[in-house]
């Protein structure tokens, strides 16, 4: 995720700004940038790559001055490059911005503009071109009040912070939806993005909420609404170590991920309907799609590639497309399909999964088809990576960087991602009316209110790790959408507790599996609501009736057949539709294997024999 530190009042601020960034660095980020104010003119510093990068092109063009602001970016919009590197300046170099989040609005505000030229491929620089506007217009150029003029325009989230020649002691800062910490101390303003940032100079900080604006000087901090009435921001003390602050307080980065799904899942679903400018319906769009939608419409077949848990999102993504687009879907692990001779053609479509797109069995498997003429949509997480780049479409799931190696968010965005690869694909095929495509859509936005609600289970949940702790084997079942959840829940399992734990599709247990069931087996049996729910209340019926102890994962309303049979019920709300629950049930897993895994003593975040991203065979 970006981070931001900005600092006006200090001799030393751009040495102050690079230990913020070094603070943040455990964030993940593709590039760096600085910029610095005065009366005269900003001077911006820039860098693809690793902080070192930024730091060597700053001894090579020093930079003083009292004020600035610095940003690591993790790309969202435009390949991670010089170019598009934080801050962004209007082509007149009279403000700079920095930003983190997503401009949802960002094409209709650079239509707004008329014919002006951008430097770069981002969403963000548009909001430095719309302060300038807003400066140029004035008599006497107030940065504050054009800064609340453009915030009024932007859809989206994002924290933000400008500044600009007409008042180069300030910076103004606004946030909607992602993170943003203000503070002043011994005569400095501060602001970041996070309070790792901000540790060594002062603990005293406040928290901005949605619609705030700050704008920050050497005397103080004056937080406002977008009307300039003044508002109070949530003020506190920070008392955690730097490591507990880089974790925002988690224990670990797992935690802290499993925690930020419902903002991953919100972002990912953002800005993905397009009005057309002659006022027909709004369109389904993928980020960068580069396959004609005619020779999408010709596919008569679907391969989705990928591995681990990328495998099992690929898995909902079949039952995703299928559904709605009404193709064939074999979802088949990467490794496997690149040596065998799969029957692919112009004709066939082949998605590949990867959070961190380097995974290298899935990008030879997406070459694999490629070789073949098999158009590639990549799935991925990480924006210019080798799978996104090698691939003709993308579609980017906006997780921010995973850091914990067990995947999480960037699975449940995943999930979104292939719902919406389903209904996009639908839409190119005529399968759907706009008006339906844009219902299922607006109900999605509800998953990041149910996710949040599905994580208040945590102390139940808890409570269970600390019953079943010792459990050597579990087995988790599960059908139709359920069926992937517990092969995940499975896979949670085994990578951070190191105990052993299975998957098998509910309808198989009497095909063999439920030999191994005997007193004392725990069975893990996801049966959420849904046209599966009764055969799955046969299934459970079956274990206990063998001796196992039975957690059933179920749906609010539909749960009372469930607590007759099972030992344990835990109970999710109710989803926007049966696919989209599958993002709600893993939530209460990943918890589980998280508490037991703790609980157990492992090394959650790095996990024995395992690596985040898996760049060899
Ligand atoms: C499990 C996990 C792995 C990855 C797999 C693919 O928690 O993280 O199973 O899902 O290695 O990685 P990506 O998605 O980066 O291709």
């Amino acid at each position: 995720m970006c981070g931001i530190i900005g600092v006006t009042g200090r001799s030393d601020a751009v040495e102050c700004i690079l230990g913020g960034l070094k603070r943040l660095e455990y964030r993940g980020y593709d590039s760096a940038g600085v910029v610095t104010a005065d009366a005269n003119d900003l001077d911006v510093v820039k860098r693809a790559g690793k902080l070192e990068n930024l730091v060597r092109a700053l001894d090579d063009n020093p930079l003083a001055s009292q004020v600035g602001i610095g940003h690591t970016r993790w790309a969202t919009h435009g390949e991670p490059n010089d170019r598009n590197a934080h801050p962004h300046t209007d082509p007149s170099g009279r403000v700079a911005v920095v930003h983190n989040g997503i401009l949802e609005n960002y094409q209709e505000l650079k239509a707004s503009l008329g014919d002006v030229r951008f430097a770069s491929d981002t969403d963000s620089e548009v909001a430095a071109h719309l302060a300038a506007r807003e400066l140029e217009r004035m008599d006497e150029p107030d940065l504050l009040l054009a800064v609340r003029r453009v915030v009024a325009q932007l859809r989206g989230a994002y924290s933000i912070c400008f500044v600009a020649v007409d008042d180069p002691d300030t910076i103004v800062v606004a946030k909607h939806e992602a993170p943003l910490i203000v503070a002043h101390a011994d005569g400095v303003g501060y602001c970041a993005s996070d309070v790792a940032a901000l540790i060594d100079h002062t603990r005293d900080v406040a928290a901005l909420l949605d619609g705030q604006i700050a704008r920050i000087t050497p005397d103080g901090v004056d937080v406002m609404d977008v009307d300039g009435t003044p508002v109070e921001p949530h003020r506190f003390h920070v008392d955690w170590d730097l490591d507990a602050a880089e974790k925002q307080g988690y224990d670990h980065f797992m935690l802290k991920e499993i925690h930020e799904q419902p903002q991953a899942v919100a972002d990912t679903l953002l800005d993905r309907l397009n009005a057309p400018p002659d006022g027909g319906p709004a369109r389904l769009h993928l980020d960068e799609m580069r396959i004609d939608e005619h020779e999408l419409a010709r596919i008569d077949k679907v391969f989705i590639l990928a591995c681990g848990t990328s495998l099992h999102a690929g898995m909902i993504g079949k039952l995703a497309i299928e559904h709605w687009a009404g193709i064939p879907v074999d979802v088949e692990v990467a490794s496997e399909f690149r040596y065998r001779d799969p029957i692919v053609d112009p004709h066939t479509l082949v998605i590949a999964i990867s959070q961190s797109g380097e995974t290298i069995d899935t990008i030879a498997a997406a070459s694999h088809g490629r070789d073949q003429r098999a158009p590639v949509i990549a799935l991925c997480n990480v924006v210019g990576s080798t799978l996104a780049r090698e691939a003709d479409g993308v579609l980017y799931t906006h997780a921010g960087p995973e850091i914990a190696v067990a995947s999480t968010k960037a699975f449940t965005t995943q999930i979104v991602g292939c719902l919406l690869i389903g209904l996009y694909l639908a839409q190119v095929r005529g399968r759907m009316y706009a008006s339906e495509t844009e219902d299922i859509l607006t109900r999605l936005q509800q998953i990041p209110a149910a996710i949040e609600q599905t994580l208040l289970l945590d102390g139940e949940v808890r409570e269970l790790a600390e019953r079943y702790q010792d459990t050597n084997y579990t087995m988790f079942i599960g059908r139709h959408a359920g069926l992937p959840i517990a092969m995940e829940g499975a896979l949670k399992l085994k990578e951070i507790s190191y105990l052993h734990a299975e998957a098998f599709p509910a309808g198989e247990m009497k095909h063999g599996p439920i030999a191994l069931i005997e007193p004392g087996s725990l069975v893990v049996a996801l049966a959420p609501a849904g046209h599966v729910f009764g055969k799955m209340v046969s299934n459970i019926q079956e274990v206990r009736a063998r001796g196992a102890s039975v957690l059933a994962i179920g749906t609010d309303g539909s749960t009372a057949d469930l607590k007759e049979h099972a030992h344990h019920v835990l109970t999710l709300p109710e989803p926007p539709n049966e696919l989209a629950g599958s993002v709600l049930s893993v939530i209460p897993l990943q918890l589980f294997s998280y508490h037991i895994a703790t609980l157990r003593g492992e090394d959650v975040d790095q996990p024995r024999n395992l690596a985040k991203t898996v760049t060899v065979e």
